[in-house]
């Protein structure tokens, strides 16, 4: 059996005349983190949408556990267990942030068992004691982990996150980076998509850097970060 849980295949994608993605192939394992970089205008975000599925390529393939997603709705890939998190937080800030894990929770499990499975997420994401304040009331970092809760309540096998540091301080990009590490030492494959170097260094994982919609580096961070290529590029581009 493969221990590639994600690949993209020669990924083209065009809007108009923009070539967005232009040849993209990368490979991501089973149980990794695997972190996603690149300067402003690089891909990442598009990227990231065709491998969720809300835009297809134009030409290439997206290939999930072995199978040819490509053209797979994003609420397929879901319930074969592909979970993402947006940048943009979408919560119910009147309701706690138990009731607000009601909801991914409805989708699949009974009733009776809901409150106690919300709970173990509050907890898993690091917001245990929070249980009964109203999401506004929580702090921006806060606001994220929980958002990682909704996105985890499913129990995914992969989770996409993009960048899930931005706007957090010093020691909520820490506590940030602890969180994916102790997810990702569950079993779960993380996806970290970011444009800035600072939060995956603290992450220490494989890194694929994007410039021009395609592959440019791949490697373990260190090697990624002592890479003159790859500073150029960011020094030229950011
Ligand atoms: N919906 C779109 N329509 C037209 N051009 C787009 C669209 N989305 C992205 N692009 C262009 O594709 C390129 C890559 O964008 P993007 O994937 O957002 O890069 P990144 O997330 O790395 O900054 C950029 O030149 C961007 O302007
Ligand atoms: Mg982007």
């Amino acid at each position: 059996m493969s221990d590639v849980i994600l690949e993209a295949r020669d990924v083209h994608k065009v809007y108009g005349g923009v070539r967005a993605l232009n040849g993209l192939s990368l490979s991501i394992r089973q149980g990794e983190i695997h972190c996603v970089v690149g300067p402003n205008g690089a891909g990442k975000s598009t990227f990231f949408k065709t491998l969720i599925g809300v835009e297809r390529p134009t030409t290439g393939q997206i290939i999930y556990k072995g199978e040819d997603v490509t053209r797979l709705p994003a609420f397929r890939r879901a319930r074969r267990g592909l979970s993402v998190k947006f940048q943009n937080i979408s919560l119910f800030a009147e309701l706690t942030g138990l009731q607000n894990l009601f909801v991914p929770l409805r989708r699949n499990h009974p009733k009776s068992e809901i409150p106690a499975r919300a709970a173990a997420v509050l907890a898993r994401v690091g917001l245990a004691g929070t249980e009964d304040l109203p999401v506004r009331y929580l702090s921006h970092g806060q606001q994220q982990w929980l958002s990682i809760g909704l996105s985890i309540a499913a129990d995914p096998d992969l989770l996409l996150l993009d960048e899930p540091a931005a706007g957090l301080s010093v020691e909520e990009t820490a506590r940030t980076a602890d969180l994916i590490r102790h997810l990702n030492a569950s079993g779960m494959t993380v996806i970290v998509i970011e444009h800035d170097m600072g939060f995956i260094r603290s992450l220490r994982a494989r890194t694929s850097v994007l410039h021009y919609g395609r592959l440019f580096a791949q490697g373990e961070f260190d090697e990624i970060a002592a890479n003159e290529e790859v500073r150029r590029i960011y020094l030229g581009a950011a």
